[in-house]
């Protein structure tokens, strides 16, 4: 059985205070869930604070993103994987529809990101998905495809889906308010293991794959309730302590 994960991802928003705050009803909230693993994903400068304040507890700490060179070097503005290990993290997002559309990430770029994570001993949570125009024409299979290929195409490519993360995200439903339906959602999945289980179909059954886009206390449950889909990176609903503890019990 697949263990559900909940990632919040918190994206440029918040302040210490609000940060302090945010994880304070989390952690409280926390108490007696037993089921999913939670996991949050501060803004870098938030990582330190919140590590120390999670200290002792079971949720974990991401990054939301990382820098693709290895090491430590010469790259201005940069955040390594190992420096993300090094406060605490668990987990790195990599690959997001806002990096890639905002920040230009390649696939090639975001498959270094994904196996710098896993140098840096961090499991990263590799986001796939189609805009909205690439759904309209029926092209989601291809794009979530080429997505995951930029990473199962390398060496050790699928082996290394041990330790990782795939969460799937159509971009026309990143905060926006629109949501795929289960149905929608669970095709996509499925598609997901169906594409991995050709190399490898114990990696396949065994790789988390969550969705991503507007899930919400109201809709968490019948999107979880999905056969391939193995919980949620939440983006909005992540920001306030009980409606992202309601998705993480939605998760149970
Ligand atoms: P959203 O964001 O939940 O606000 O739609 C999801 C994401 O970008 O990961």
């Amino acid at each position: 059985m697949r263990q559900p994960l909940v990632a919040g991802n918190w994206k440029m928003h918040g302040t210490r205070i609000s940060a302090r705050d945010l994880v304070s009803g989390v952690r409280q909230g926390l108490e007696g869930l037993g089921k999913p693993r939670v996991a949050m994903c501060p803004p870098f400068v938030y990582l330190a604070d919140v590590a120390a304040q999670i200290q002792g507890t079971a949720l974990a700490l991401g990054g939301q993103d990382l820098c693709p060179e290895v090491g430590s070097g010469a790259h201005t503005g940069e955040i390594s994987g190992a420096m993300l290990a090094d406060v605490g993290c668990s987990y790195a997002i990599v690959g997001h529809s806002e990096r890639r559309s905002l920040y230009g990430d390649s696939d090639e770029v975001v498959a270094r990101k994904y196996f710098a994570a896993q140098q840096a001993g961090l499991t990263p949570i590799l986001c796939v998905g189609e805009l909205l125009e690439e759904r309209e024409g029926e092209h989601t299979e291809a794009v979530v495809a080429r997505h995951l290929d930029a990473v199962l195409t390398q060496p050790g490519g699928v082996a290394s889906l041990a330790k990782a993360v795939i969460a799937y995200e159509p971009v026309w439903a990143i905060g926006t308010g629109l949501t795929a339906t289960p149905a929608q959602a669970q095709a996509v999945h499925a598609f997901i293991r169906k594409r991995i289980a050709q190399h490898d179909q114990a990696v396949a059954e065994r790789v988390q794959i969550l969705y991503g886009g507007s899930v919400k206390a109201n809709n968490a449950a019948e999107l979880f309730a999905m056969q391939d889909i193995d919980g949620g990176l939440i983006g909005g609903a992540s920001l306030e302590a009980e409606q992202f503890l309601a998705i993480c019990r939605a998760a149970g």
